[in-house]
């Protein structure tokens, strides 16, 4: 993403906070995984998106108004040794250069430089909460000046947090954005197309996540989140993350995994049968989770509020079960008693962006958010029916589907960016037919 683009963000933002303010937002911590061996670094995304600063140990301050710049970052600075050991820095000229901050200090000077710049600003727009160490360090530079105040020292008066700003900024995706997003749905959606091509049974599950992580890392994404790559009873575990089963003839497998690209992810799931080709029970279920995603994406589109997709997808799904039998009674009065809840007890998105979960609100005061341009959501009903589900059928036992697909709100409706992931019966038969030879 150009430079350009984080600076224009930072104006908006600047714009919205006003003059007598100021921002803090430290990047993401580096965490441990074990001893000394530490998770790969992922920058918070707030940071991230106002500034496109890769590394660790990082604070962006903006200052809207400063004659001697707006944006301010601190950083690591360069240390030839350190770097041999732990890779290169862009310090605080390549910062300036490269970052397009308009002033860059150490890092290790942000405790006598912050005071100064907090000096005279009213308002001091920060998120709480998130590291709770640096909060304290914001709260000793407010106090600073406060101890200060009587030679004449303005002590900010007003704590905002960032999130109501920025959340709803990103809410809004901009044409770079959903260039980045689509990119993201784009090696997901192959990656998917790729493990249907090469499941048998016999196979891991770890075998079938294997394929996507080799998909994505040669396209330079990774994983936006654990990858769920479940074998039949496992795929009616929402969050199943062990993938260390062997598949069965006979299973449906369900995998959600999505790939991130230059911090922007995608989030997919496909259902498919271990063997290529879906039995009569798993079919009638499958087709019904299918035509519920297909009234849940028809709803998306500009003035619809975001529950009307759920509320297409229940309704489909409850009077789908009615007629399998799986459900008894009127499906007005089953839709009303959440009657569907046993097998269907998730929502059917979340809004995509930066973080799988992205922010934003979904309602605004009691009523839900109306749907607009640049928003980006995911549409995913499923049914789960674990063995011993009470009042189902064995036959449905051990059904876990979901299908999710990633689209964006246009003027006139929507774009699935996700559809390279094949999802129709035929489409998934055919593509699996050569598997077994
Ligand atoms: N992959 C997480 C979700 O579907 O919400
Ligand atoms: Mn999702
Ligand atoms: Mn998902």
């Amino acid at each position: 993403m150009k430079t350009t683009e984080f600076a224009r963000r930072r104006k908006q933002l600047m714009r919205m906070m006003g003059h007598d303010s100021i921002a803090i937002l430290p990047t993401a911590l580096e965490k441990i995984r074990n001893r000394d061996a530490e998770y790969p670094f992922r920058p918070d995304s707030d940071f991230y998106y106002l500034t496109g600063f890769p590394e660790p140990e990082a604070v962006l301050v903006l200052v809207p108004g400063r004659k001697h710049g707006e944006t301010i970052l601190f950083v690591r600075d360069r240390d030839p040794e350190r770097e041999t050991w732990t890779g290169r820095r862009a310090g605080p000229e390549g910062a300036c250069e490269r970052f397009g901050a308009d002033d860059a200090f150490p890092i290790g000077d942000i405790d006598d430089i912050l005071p100064g710049l907090l000096e005279g600003r009213e308002r001091v727009f920060y998120t709480m909460g998130v590291h709770p160490d640096f909060d304290s360090h914001v709260i000793g530079w407010v106090n600073r000046i406060r101890e200060h105040s009587r030679s004449g020292q303005r002590t900010p008066g007003e704590f905002v947090s960032l999130e109501h700003l920025l959340h709803d900024m990103r809410l809004y995706k901009s044409a770079a954005e959903i260039k980045a997003m689509k990119q993201a749905a784009k090696v997901a959606a192959n990656a998917h197309r790729r493990a249907m091509q090469v499941c048998k049974p016999g196979l891991w599950e770890y075998q079938i996540e294997a394929e996507f992580s080799h998909e994505f890392r040669r396209h330079g994404c990774q994983h936006a989140y654990n990858p769920i790559v479940g074998g039949g009873a496992n795929g009616c575990i929402l969050h199943y993350n062990e993938n260390n089963a062997q598949l069965q003839a006979g299973d449906l497998l369900l995998i959600d995994a999505g790939a991130e690209y230059d911090c922007y992810a995608s989030d997919i799931t496909r259902t498919f049968p271990v063997n290529g080709r879906f039995s009569k029970a798993q079919r009638a279920l499958y087709e019904l989770v299918l035509a519920a995603q297909a009234a849940a994406i028809a709803k998306v589109k500009p003035g619809n509020h975001w529950n009307d997709p759920h509320d297409a997808a229940v309704k489909v799904l409850t009077a789908g079960l009615v007629k399998l039998g799986i459900l008894k009674g009127r499906v007005g009065k089953l839709i009303k008693d959440a009657a569907y809840k046993h097998v269907y007890m998730h929502r059917t998105g979340h809004w995509l962006g930066m973080d799988v979960h992205d922010v934003g609100d979904y309602k605004v005061g009691d009523a839900w958010r109306i749907l607009e341009p640049g928003m980006v959501l995911t549409v995913e009903p499923g049914l789960y029916i674990p063995a011993g589900s009470k009042g189902v059928a064995r036959k449905w036992w051990n059904i876990g589907i979901r299908i999710e697909d990633d689209v964006v709100v246009t003027k006139t409706g929507c774009e699935v960016i996700t559809a390279g992931a094949p999802k129709t019966v035929d489409e998934i038969e055919a593509l699996m037919a050569s598997n077994m030879t």
